[in-house]
């Protein structure tokens, strides 16, 4: 019998301890701000944005929003971004992705401070990952890690087959998965013989972005299977990369779509934006 894996609830106790750990600072004298940007009117970027701003106003954390027209220049950004990178009372600084063309994504990425780099896609952050020495995780593939943390799941020596090689999920979830020893397998559009790679898989993450993708005559009986895809199918109805309805009976533990690592990015946003706070404030958390 599958476990449906409950990332709302883990979110939610994420989001009670971040709450208290604000609180803890506010005691201090320590406010804790949170920057985003947007550039241009991306439908789903202003509901991810959205969702953001309101996770910190639940937990505490001021949240600033620097909604800027399309034809921002790149120029005009990277000047926004060292303003807040100046302004010590800003803790995080984030630019939702994508950016319009003309603006060149890396550049943007690499501008924002490390030390404020709440989303870890900073170069330097990303090489910390490498190293397993880090501040702060990428928000989904921690998220990930916390859910299999809370559902004791045991990744040990396990078979990890990870389908999607993005700098945001695929390649840092990888490392994680390393560093919690597992055996780990990247899959991509170019790989061949996927179904067997993934048949073979003790825990399947799924991060392609293509509805249903992952069919159940892949998914190898008692596997774990966590699907980041966020998708719409051919009804509209929104669904996951995993054909859920299918590949849910076969499975040990299973995220669902929505309910399952969605929450966890945001809540993991919130956890970060909190440690750039209490770093750049070391000294008084420490010594208070
Ligand atoms: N666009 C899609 N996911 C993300 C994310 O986690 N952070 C940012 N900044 N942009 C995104």
């Amino acid at each position: 019998m599958a476990i449906i894996i409950d990332g709302k609830a883990v979110a939610q106790r994420v989001r009670e301890s971040v709450k208290a750990q604000v609180e803890e600072l506010k005691n201090k004298g320590i406010s804790t701000t949170l920057a985003v940007i947007i550039v241009g009117d991306d439908g789903a970027s202003r509901v991810y944005v959205n969702n953001k701003k309101k996770a910190c106003a639940e937990v505490g954390i001021i949240s600033e929003e620097y909604a800027l027209p399309a034809s921002t220049t790149q120029d005009e950004l990277l000047c926004l971004i060292k303003m807040l990178n100046d302004r010590s009372d800003v803790n995080g600084i984030l630019c939702q992705l994508p950016v319009p063309d003309h603006i060149d994504e890396s550049a943007i990425i690499n501008a924002i401070s490390p030390a404020k780099d709440v989303d870890a896609f900073h170069r330097s952050n990303v090489g910390a990952i490498m190293l397993g020495d880090y501040s702060f995780l990428p928000c989904t593939p921690a998220g990930i890690m916390e859910l299999i943390k809370q559902y004791d799941i045991d990744v040990k020596g396990k078979n990890c087959v990870i389908i999607g090689r993005s700098n945001i999920v695929g390649k840092p979830m990888a490392m994680l998965m390393l560093h919690s020893d597992a055996t780990v397998t990247v899959c991509h559009s170019k790989t061949k013989n996927l179904k067997e790679i993934v048949k073979n898989a003790d825990i399947v993450i799924a991060a392609v972005g293509r509805a249903k993708f992952v069919t159940a005559d892949m998914i190898k009986e008692g596997a774990v299977v966590i699907d980041v895809g966020i998708n719409r199918d051919e009804n509209g109805k929104l669904c996951g990369d995993v054909d859920y309805e299918n590949v849910m009976p076969l499975t040990s533990y299973i995220t669902p779509v929505p309910g399952g690592v969605g929450p966890m990015t945001i809540a993991t946003l919130m956890q970060n934006t909190v440690i750039a706070s209490k770093l750049a404030n070391a000294f008084f958390t420490e010594n208070n």
